[in-house]
Protein backbone atom coordinates (compact mmCIF):
# COMPACT_ATOMS: atom_id res chain seq x y z
CA UNK A 1 0.00 0.00 0.00
CA UNK A 2 2.93 2.27 0.19
CA UNK A 3 2.26 3.38 -3.32
CA UNK A 4 1.00 6.67 -4.18
CA UNK A 5 -2.67 8.11 -2.52
CA UNK A 6 -4.80 9.80 -4.52
CA UNK A 7 -8.48 10.22 -3.35
CA UNK A 8 -9.28 7.85 -5.70
CA UNK A 9 -6.72 4.97 -4.72
CA UNK A 10 -9.22 3.31 -2.59
CA UNK A 11 -10.95 1.88 -6.40
CA UNK A 12 -7.67 -0.15 -7.06
CA UNK A 13 -8.23 -2.17 -3.78
CA UNK A 14 -10.96 -4.64 -2.57
CA UNK A 15 -13.88 -3.11 -1.26
CA UNK A 16 -16.41 -5.36 0.24
CA UNK A 17 -19.70 -4.09 2.13
CA UNK A 18 -19.85 -1.61 -1.05
CA UNK A 19 -23.10 -0.98 -2.71
CA UNK A 20 -23.39 -2.36 -6.56
CA UNK A 21 -25.39 0.15 -8.70
CA UNK A 22 -27.56 -0.48 -11.24
CA UNK A 23 -26.79 2.45 -13.66
CA UNK A 24 -22.76 3.67 -13.41
CA UNK A 25 -23.74 6.76 -15.53
CA UNK A 26 -25.83 7.94 -12.88
CA UNK A 27 -23.54 7.21 -9.98
CA UNK A 28 -20.87 9.08 -11.31
CA UNK A 29 -23.20 12.17 -12.04
CA UNK A 30 -24.20 12.00 -8.33
CA UNK A 31 -20.09 11.73 -7.51
CA UNK A 32 -19.61 15.03 -9.75
CA UNK A 33 -22.45 16.25 -8.05
CA UNK A 34 -21.32 15.99 -4.55
CA UNK A 35 -18.04 17.03 -5.52
CA UNK A 36 -18.82 20.12 -5.98
CA UNK A 37 -20.95 21.03 -2.81
CA UNK A 38 -19.29 23.09 0.34
CA UNK A 39 -17.61 20.50 2.59
CA UNK A 40 -19.45 20.03 5.95
CA UNK A 41 -16.60 20.73 8.21
CA UNK A 42 -13.23 22.73 7.49
CA UNK A 43 -9.98 20.90 7.51
CA UNK A 44 -8.68 22.95 10.70
CA UNK A 45 -11.70 21.73 12.41
CA UNK A 46 -10.49 18.15 11.82
CA UNK A 47 -6.76 19.06 13.17
CA UNK A 48 -8.68 20.75 16.61
CA UNK A 49 -10.27 17.87 17.74
CA UNK A 50 -7.09 15.74 16.61
CA UNK A 51 -4.97 18.06 19.17
CA UNK A 52 -7.92 17.26 21.44
CA UNK A 53 -7.46 13.63 20.83
CA UNK A 54 -3.64 13.98 21.72
CA UNK A 55 -4.65 15.21 25.18
CA UNK A 56 -6.80 12.07 25.58
CA UNK A 57 -4.41 9.40 24.44
CA UNK A 58 -1.84 11.69 26.95
CA UNK A 59 -4.35 10.77 29.52
CA UNK A 60 -5.44 14.29 30.13
CA UNK A 61 -9.23 13.55 29.23
CA UNK A 62 -11.95 11.62 28.05
CA UNK A 63 -13.59 10.82 24.42
CA UNK A 64 -17.35 10.30 24.36
CA UNK A 65 -18.76 9.14 21.60
CA UNK A 66 -22.37 8.71 20.83
CA UNK A 67 -25.66 8.52 19.11
CA UNK A 68 -27.73 6.63 16.73
CA UNK A 69 -26.42 3.35 15.25
CA UNK A 70 -27.90 4.15 11.79
CA UNK A 71 -29.58 7.62 11.38
CA UNK A 72 -32.96 7.39 8.73
CA UNK A 73 -34.57 9.92 6.59
CA UNK A 74 -37.82 8.70 8.57
CA UNK A 75 -36.69 9.77 11.98
CA UNK A 76 -34.77 12.95 10.51
CA UNK A 77 -36.27 15.64 12.92
CA UNK A 78 -35.14 18.63 15.10
CA UNK A 79 -36.60 17.42 18.57
CA UNK A 80 -34.82 14.15 17.51
CA UNK A 81 -31.65 15.84 17.00
CA UNK A 82 -31.99 17.95 19.69
CA UNK A 83 -32.61 15.05 22.32
CA UNK A 84 -29.95 12.90 21.80
CA UNK A 85 -27.25 16.14 21.94
CA UNK A 86 -28.75 16.90 25.67
CA UNK A 87 -28.27 13.49 26.65
CA UNK A 88 -24.93 13.62 25.24
CA UNK A 89 -24.37 16.75 27.18
CA UNK A 90 -25.99 15.40 30.35
CA UNK A 91 -23.18 12.95 29.90
CA UNK A 92 -20.65 15.17 29.17
CA UNK A 93 -20.95 16.96 32.44
CA UNK A 94 -21.16 14.13 34.62
CA UNK A 95 -18.07 12.94 33.36
CA UNK A 96 -16.30 16.22 33.34
CA UNK A 97 -17.90 17.06 37.15
CA UNK A 98 -17.85 13.60 38.63
CA UNK A 99 -14.95 12.09 36.25
CA UNK A 100 -12.71 15.34 36.90
CA UNK A 101 -11.52 15.19 33.43
CA UNK A 102 -11.76 17.55 30.27
CA UNK A 103 -14.51 15.71 27.81
CA UNK A 104 -14.21 15.59 23.93
CA UNK A 105 -17.55 14.83 22.35
CA UNK A 106 -18.09 13.30 19.15
CA UNK A 107 -21.46 12.51 17.80
CA UNK A 108 -22.18 9.68 15.81
CA UNK A 109 -24.60 11.72 14.09
CA UNK A 110 -24.70 14.13 11.00
CA UNK A 111 -24.04 11.48 8.53
CA UNK A 112 -24.02 8.05 10.10
CA UNK A 113 -26.25 6.24 7.33
CA UNK A 114 -24.18 3.20 5.53
CA UNK A 115 -24.42 -0.17 7.41
CA UNK A 116 -22.08 -2.99 6.53
CA UNK A 117 -24.49 -6.26 7.20
CA UNK A 118 -23.59 -9.92 7.96
CA UNK A 119 -25.65 -11.13 4.48
CA UNK A 120 -26.07 -9.35 1.55
CA UNK A 121 -29.29 -11.15 0.84
CA UNK A 122 -32.71 -11.03 3.41
CA UNK A 123 -34.94 -13.74 2.80
CA UNK A 124 -38.87 -13.15 4.14
CA UNK A 125 -41.54 -15.89 2.96
CA UNK A 126 -39.47 -17.47 0.25
CA UNK A 127 -38.90 -14.10 -1.41
CA UNK A 128 -34.97 -13.30 -1.08
CA UNK A 129 -34.19 -9.33 -1.55
CA UNK A 130 -30.96 -7.02 -1.48
CA UNK A 131 -30.48 -6.42 2.29
CA UNK A 132 -30.94 -3.18 3.49
CA UNK A 133 -27.81 -1.08 3.65
CA UNK A 134 -28.19 2.36 5.59
CA UNK A 135 -30.55 5.12 3.99
CA UNK A 136 -28.06 6.91 2.15
CA UNK A 137 -28.09 3.25 0.00
CA UNK A 138 -31.40 1.83 -0.29
CA UNK A 139 -34.53 1.73 1.55
CA UNK A 140 -35.66 -0.27 4.70
CA UNK A 141 -39.10 -1.11 3.55
CA UNK A 142 -38.84 -5.20 2.20
CA UNK A 143 -39.96 -4.68 -1.45
CA UNK A 144 -37.49 -4.78 -4.73
CA UNK A 145 -37.74 -0.90 -5.46
CA UNK A 146 -36.46 0.15 -2.17
CA UNK A 147 -34.28 -2.57 -1.92
CA UNK A 148 -32.18 -0.96 -5.09
CA UNK A 149 -29.33 0.71 -4.07
CA UNK A 150 -30.22 4.35 -5.73
CA UNK A 151 -26.92 7.09 -5.46
CA UNK A 152 -29.65 9.82 -5.35
CA UNK A 153 -30.11 8.59 -1.83
CA UNK A 154 -26.15 10.33 -1.41
CA UNK A 155 -27.54 13.80 -2.28
CA UNK A 156 -30.40 13.60 0.32
CA UNK A 157 -28.02 11.79 2.80
CA UNK A 158 -25.76 15.06 2.56
CA UNK A 159 -28.50 17.71 2.88
CA UNK A 160 -29.74 15.91 5.97
CA UNK A 161 -26.31 15.97 7.18
CA UNK A 162 -25.68 19.66 6.32
CA UNK A 163 -29.16 20.44 8.33
CA UNK A 164 -28.10 18.14 11.11
CA UNK A 165 -24.77 19.69 11.56
CA UNK A 166 -26.16 23.10 11.36
CA UNK A 167 -28.62 22.49 14.43
CA UNK A 168 -25.83 20.85 16.16
CA UNK A 169 -23.52 23.98 16.07
CA UNK A 170 -26.32 26.46 16.50
CA UNK A 171 -26.95 24.28 20.17
CA UNK A 172 -23.26 24.01 21.03
CA UNK A 173 -22.23 27.45 20.50
CA UNK A 174 -25.75 29.20 20.67
CA UNK A 175 -26.80 28.97 24.25
CA UNK A 176 -28.02 25.95 24.66
CA UNK A 177 -25.14 24.33 26.52
CA UNK A 178 -24.74 26.82 28.60
CA UNK A 179 -23.43 25.07 32.14
CA UNK A 180 -26.37 27.61 33.64
CA UNK A 181 -28.99 25.06 31.74
CA UNK A 182 -27.39 22.54 33.18
CA UNK A 183 -31.28 21.28 34.86
CA UNK A 184 -32.53 21.87 31.54
CA UNK A 185 -30.79 19.26 29.77
CA UNK A 186 -32.96 16.13 31.43
CA UNK A 187 -35.68 14.85 29.13
CA UNK A 188 -38.73 14.51 30.80
CA UNK A 189 -39.33 10.85 30.55
CA UNK A 190 -36.45 9.75 32.17
CA UNK A 191 -38.41 11.57 35.48
CA UNK A 192 -38.75 7.64 36.92
CA UNK A 193 -35.54 6.96 36.85
CA UNK A 194 -33.18 6.95 40.21
CA UNK A 195 -30.46 8.43 37.91
CA UNK A 196 -32.38 11.51 37.19
CA UNK A 197 -32.24 12.88 40.31
CA UNK A 198 -28.57 11.61 40.49
CA UNK A 199 -28.00 13.93 38.06
CA UNK A 200 -30.53 16.62 39.14
CA UNK A 201 -27.91 16.11 42.60
CA UNK A 202 -24.84 16.85 40.19
CA UNK A 203 -26.47 19.81 38.25
CA UNK A 204 -27.75 21.82 41.81
CA UNK A 205 -23.61 21.46 42.81
CA UNK A 206 -22.68 22.62 39.24
CA UNK A 207 -24.91 25.15 40.13
CA UNK A 208 -23.22 25.97 43.51
CA UNK A 209 -19.95 26.03 41.98
CA UNK A 210 -21.30 28.83 39.32
CA UNK A 211 -22.71 30.62 41.71
CA UNK A 212 -19.76 31.14 43.70
CA UNK A 213 -17.40 31.46 40.67
CA UNK A 214 -20.06 34.20 39.68
CA UNK A 215 -19.43 35.90 42.71
CA UNK A 216 -16.00 35.74 42.19
CA UNK A 217 -16.24 37.63 38.85
CA UNK A 218 -16.11 34.64 36.75
CA UNK A 219 -19.17 33.71 34.81
CA UNK A 220 -20.56 33.12 31.05
CA UNK A 221 -19.88 36.61 30.07
CA UNK A 222 -16.35 37.18 30.58
CA UNK A 223 -15.76 33.37 30.71
CA UNK A 224 -16.82 32.03 27.21
CA UNK A 225 -16.03 28.43 28.02
CA UNK A 226 -18.76 28.51 30.37
CA UNK A 227 -21.60 29.50 27.37
CA UNK A 228 -20.65 27.14 24.71
CA UNK A 229 -19.27 23.56 24.08
CA UNK A 230 -17.19 21.94 21.39
CA UNK A 231 -19.35 19.65 19.27
CA UNK A 232 -17.43 17.22 16.74
CA UNK A 233 -19.09 14.77 13.97
CA UNK A 234 -18.08 11.28 13.12
CA UNK A 235 -19.54 7.98 11.03
CA UNK A 236 -18.03 5.24 9.81
CA UNK A 237 -16.48 5.67 6.33
CA UNK A 238 -18.45 3.20 4.78
CA UNK A 239 -19.51 4.58 1.16
CA UNK A 240 -16.71 4.98 -0.34
CA UNK A 241 -18.07 6.90 -3.34
CA UNK A 242 -19.89 9.53 -1.16
CA UNK A 243 -16.36 9.73 1.05
CA UNK A 244 -14.73 10.49 -2.03
CA UNK A 245 -16.78 12.96 -3.15
CA UNK A 246 -16.68 14.89 -0.09
CA UNK A 247 -12.53 14.85 0.01
CA UNK A 248 -11.04 18.20 -0.73
CA UNK A 249 -7.53 19.33 -0.56
CA UNK A 250 -7.20 21.73 2.43
CA UNK A 251 -6.30 25.68 1.08
CA UNK A 252 -3.97 26.12 4.37
CA UNK A 253 -2.12 22.81 4.36
CA UNK A 254 -2.64 21.01 1.24
CA UNK A 255 -3.22 18.28 3.50
CA UNK A 256 -6.48 15.97 1.72
CA UNK A 257 -9.24 15.86 4.11
CA UNK A 258 -12.61 14.17 4.36
CA UNK A 259 -14.93 16.83 4.79
CA UNK A 260 -18.11 15.16 5.27
CA UNK A 261 -17.31 14.62 9.46
CA UNK A 262 -14.45 15.53 11.93
CA UNK A 263 -13.14 11.99 12.23
CA UNK A 264 -13.93 8.90 10.34
CA UNK A 265 -13.75 5.37 11.88
CA UNK A 266 -13.06 1.83 9.92
CA UNK A 267 -15.46 -0.81 10.86
CA UNK A 268 -14.55 -4.53 11.91
CA UNK A 269 -15.39 -6.05 8.87
CA UNK A 270 -13.68 -3.56 6.15
CA UNK A 271 -10.38 -3.24 8.42
CA UNK A 272 -8.03 -6.34 6.57
CA UNK A 273 -4.86 -5.98 4.52
CA UNK A 274 -5.21 -5.20 0.93
CA UNK A 275 -8.71 -3.14 1.61
CA UNK A 276 -10.52 -0.05 -0.33
CA UNK A 277 -11.33 1.37 2.94
CA UNK A 278 -8.03 1.24 4.57
CA UNK A 279 -6.59 2.81 1.24
CA UNK A 280 -8.55 5.72 1.46
CA UNK A 281 -8.14 6.67 5.14
CA UNK A 282 -4.77 6.59 5.37
CA UNK A 283 -4.86 9.40 2.79
CA UNK A 284 -7.08 11.88 4.60
CA UNK A 285 -5.85 13.28 7.27
CA UNK A 286 -8.95 13.51 9.52
CA UNK A 287 -8.18 11.24 12.91
CA UNK A 288 -9.69 7.82 12.35
CA UNK A 289 -11.03 5.59 14.53
CA UNK A 290 -11.10 1.92 14.21
CA UNK A 291 -13.04 -0.81 15.49
CA UNK A 292 -10.86 -3.72 17.14
CA UNK A 293 -12.45 -7.46 17.90
CA UNK A 294 -11.54 -10.78 18.58
CA UNK A 295 -10.38 -11.00 15.24
CA UNK A 296 -8.08 -9.20 15.09
CA UNK A 297 -4.17 -10.63 16.12
CA UNK A 298 -1.47 -7.53 17.76
CA UNK A 299 0.62 -8.24 14.53
CA UNK A 300 -1.80 -7.36 12.26
CA UNK A 301 -3.18 -4.11 14.45
CA UNK A 302 0.77 -2.88 14.25
CA UNK A 303 0.39 -3.47 10.06
CA UNK A 304 -2.62 -1.41 10.23
CA UNK A 305 -1.21 1.28 12.92
CA UNK A 306 1.71 1.41 9.95
CA UNK A 307 -0.22 1.72 7.43
CA UNK A 308 -2.36 4.27 8.93
CA UNK A 309 -0.16 6.42 11.03
CA UNK A 310 3.07 6.06 9.81
CA UNK A 311 4.03 9.34 11.49
CA UNK A 312 2.91 8.57 14.79
CA UNK A 313 0.85 11.36 14.82
CA UNK A 314 -1.08 11.71 18.68
CA UNK A 315 -4.51 11.58 18.84
CA UNK A 316 -4.84 10.82 14.93
CA UNK A 317 -5.56 6.99 15.93
CA UNK A 318 -8.34 6.19 18.28
CA UNK A 319 -8.49 2.40 19.04
CA UNK A 320 -12.32 1.32 19.06
CA UNK A 321 -12.65 -1.95 21.74
CA UNK A 322 -15.48 -4.17 20.52
CA UNK A 323 -15.15 -7.67 22.20
CA UNK A 324 -18.25 -8.56 24.10
CA UNK A 325 -18.53 -8.84 27.80
CA UNK A 326 -17.04 -11.86 28.32
CA UNK A 327 -13.83 -11.37 25.75
CA UNK A 328 -12.81 -8.46 26.82
CA UNK A 329 -10.67 -9.34 29.42
CA UNK A 330 -8.89 -11.51 27.52
CA UNK A 331 -8.91 -10.62 23.94
CA UNK A 332 -7.57 -6.87 25.23
CA UNK A 333 -4.57 -7.23 26.62
CA UNK A 334 -2.40 -8.54 24.32
CA UNK A 335 -3.50 -5.70 22.27
CA UNK A 336 -2.70 -3.21 24.65
CA UNK A 337 0.74 -4.49 25.30
CA UNK A 338 1.28 -4.60 21.46
CA UNK A 339 0.82 -1.29 21.15
CA UNK A 340 2.18 0.46 24.04
CA UNK A 341 5.87 -1.38 23.04
CA UNK A 342 5.89 0.09 19.90
CA UNK A 343 4.82 3.45 21.26
CA UNK A 344 1.83 4.21 19.11
CA UNK A 345 -0.12 6.91 20.73
CA UNK A 346 -3.32 5.84 20.52
CA UNK A 347 -6.72 6.89 22.29
CA UNK A 348 -8.36 3.53 23.56
CA UNK A 349 -12.14 3.80 23.63
CA UNK A 350 -14.85 0.94 24.96
CA UNK A 351 -17.69 -0.10 22.50
CA UNK A 352 -19.54 -1.68 25.00
CA UNK A 353 -22.70 -2.27 22.16
CA UNK A 354 -21.06 -4.31 19.28
CA UNK A 355 -20.39 -7.87 21.21
CA UNK A 356 -23.49 -7.97 23.10
CA UNK A 357 -25.96 -8.65 21.14
CA UNK A 358 -28.57 -11.30 21.59
CA UNK A 359 -31.78 -12.19 20.25
CA UNK A 360 -34.57 -12.88 22.20
CA UNK A 361 -37.41 -15.31 21.63
CA UNK A 362 -39.82 -13.04 20.50
CA UNK A 363 -37.22 -12.33 17.50
CA UNK A 364 -36.16 -8.82 18.94
CA UNK A 365 -32.32 -8.03 18.46
CA UNK A 366 -31.16 -6.79 21.83
CA UNK A 367 -28.24 -5.78 24.63
CA UNK A 368 -28.43 -6.61 28.06
CA UNK A 369 -27.93 -3.73 29.89
CA UNK A 370 -25.37 -5.57 32.49
CA UNK A 371 -23.38 -7.07 30.16
CA UNK A 372 -22.71 -3.61 28.57
CA UNK A 373 -21.58 -2.51 32.21
CA UNK A 374 -19.94 -5.64 32.78
CA UNK A 375 -17.79 -4.90 29.34
CA UNK A 376 -16.92 -1.34 30.38
CA UNK A 377 -15.82 -2.33 33.95
CA UNK A 378 -13.75 -5.13 32.08
CA UNK A 379 -12.47 -2.54 30.18
CA UNK A 380 -11.32 -0.41 32.87
CA UNK A 381 -9.90 -3.11 34.96
CA UNK A 382 -7.49 -4.05 31.91
CA UNK A 383 -6.26 -0.78 31.51
CA UNK A 384 -5.86 -0.09 35.37
CA UNK A 385 -3.94 -3.41 35.61
CA UNK A 386 -1.90 -2.44 32.17
CA UNK A 387 -1.24 1.27 33.62
CA UNK A 388 -2.74 2.98 30.42
CA UNK A 389 -5.24 5.40 30.29
CA UNK A 390 -9.05 4.40 29.12
CA UNK A 391 -9.69 6.93 27.10
CA UNK A 392 -12.91 6.88 25.56
CA UNK A 393 -16.63 5.40 25.06
CA UNK A 394 -18.25 4.61 21.95
CA UNK A 395 -22.35 3.79 22.28
CA UNK A 396 -25.31 3.77 20.56
CA UNK A 397 -27.94 5.59 21.97
CA UNK A 398 -30.74 7.82 21.41
CA UNK A 399 -32.37 10.47 23.50
CA UNK A 400 -35.95 9.20 22.35
CA UNK A 401 -37.45 6.99 25.16
CA UNK A 402 -36.80 3.80 23.42
CA UNK A 403 -36.94 0.22 24.84
CA UNK A 404 -34.17 -1.63 22.87
CA UNK A 405 -31.80 -2.99 25.66
CA UNK A 406 -33.06 -4.76 27.95
CA UNK A 407 -32.16 -4.02 31.85
CA UNK A 408 -31.17 -1.08 33.70
CA UNK A 409 -32.61 0.93 36.73
CA UNK A 410 -36.10 1.26 35.08
CA UNK A 411 -35.92 -2.35 33.91
CA UNK A 412 -36.78 -3.40 30.37
CA UNK A 413 -37.58 -6.99 30.02
CA UNK A 414 -37.91 -8.99 27.54
CA UNK A 415 -41.82 -8.67 27.59
CA UNK A 416 -41.76 -5.06 27.21
CA UNK A 417 -38.60 -4.75 24.45
CA UNK A 418 -41.68 -4.56 22.10
CA UNK A 419 -43.71 -1.21 23.46
CA UNK A 420 -41.33 1.42 22.11
CA UNK A 421 -38.83 -0.99 19.87
CA UNK A 422 -37.59 2.06 16.73
CA UNK A 423 -34.32 1.15 15.64
CA UNK A 424 -33.02 1.44 12.04
CA UNK A 425 -29.95 -1.24 12.61
CA UNK A 426 -29.12 -2.10 16.39
CA UNK A 427 -30.70 -1.40 19.93
CA UNK A 428 -29.60 1.92 21.35
CA UNK A 429 -29.38 2.81 25.01
CA UNK A 430 -31.39 5.54 25.95
CA UNK A 431 -31.55 8.35 27.87
CA UNK A 432 -31.82 7.08 31.43
CA UNK A 433 -29.14 4.31 30.91
CA UNK A 434 -26.64 6.53 29.17
CA UNK A 435 -26.93 8.73 32.34
CA UNK A 436 -26.43 5.58 34.52
CA UNK A 437 -23.72 4.88 32.55
CA UNK A 438 -22.32 8.63 32.51
CA UNK A 439 -22.11 7.82 36.50
CA UNK A 440 -20.32 4.54 35.90
CA UNK A 441 -17.67 5.34 33.72
CA UNK A 442 -17.43 9.04 36.30
CA UNK A 443 -16.61 5.99 39.30
CA UNK A 444 -13.83 4.08 36.79
CA UNK A 445 -12.31 7.23 36.06
CA UNK A 446 -11.67 8.08 39.33
CA UNK A 447 -10.31 4.69 40.45
CA UNK A 448 -7.80 5.26 37.54
CA UNK A 449 -7.01 8.64 38.96
CA UNK A 450 -6.27 7.02 42.61
CA UNK A 451 -4.64 3.62 41.22
CA UNK A 452 -1.93 6.42 39.32
CA UNK A 453 -1.48 8.43 42.30
CA UNK A 454 -0.82 5.31 44.27
CA UNK A 455 1.50 4.38 41.55
CA UNK A 456 3.34 7.63 42.03
CA UNK A 457 3.30 7.97 45.51
CA UNK A 458 5.56 4.45 45.58
N1 LIG B 1 -16.63 24.45 27.44
C1 LIG B 1 -16.47 23.42 28.44
C2 LIG B 1 -16.56 22.03 27.78
O1 LIG B 1 -17.10 21.92 26.70
C3 LIG B 1 -17.51 23.51 29.56
C4 LIG B 1 -18.90 23.25 29.09
C5 LIG B 1 -19.79 24.18 28.61
C6 LIG B 1 -19.58 21.99 29.11
N2 LIG B 1 -20.98 23.59 28.34
C7 LIG B 1 -20.87 22.24 28.61
C8 LIG B 1 -19.20 20.71 29.51
C9 LIG B 1 -21.78 21.19 28.46
C10 LIG B 1 -20.13 19.68 29.35
C11 LIG B 1 -21.38 19.93 28.85
O2 LIG B 1 -16.10 21.06 28.34
MN1 LIG C 1 -24.48 -0.75 15.20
Amino acid sequence: MASTWTSDSWRGFEGRHLPSYPDPADLARVEATLAHYPPLVFAGEARALQAELAEVAAGRGFLLQGGDCAESFAEFHPNNIRDTFRVLLQMAVVLTFAGKLPVVKVGRMAGQFAKPRSSPTETIGGVELPSYLGDNINGIEFDADARRPDPERMVRAYSQAAATLNLLRAFAGGGYANLRQVHQWTLDHIGRSPWASKFAETADRISEALDFMQACGVNPETVPQLQATQFFTSHEALLLPYEQAMTRQDSLTGGWYDTSAHMLWIGDRTRFEGSAHVEFMRGIGNPLGMKCGPSLTPDALLRMLDTLNPGRIPGRITLIARFGHDKVGEGLPPLLRAVTREGHPVVWSCDPMHGNIVKTNSGFKTRPFDRILAEVRSFFAVHRAEGTHAGGIHIEMTGQDVTECVGGAVAITHETLGDRYHTHCDPRLNAAQSIELAFLLADMLNLERQEKGKAQAA
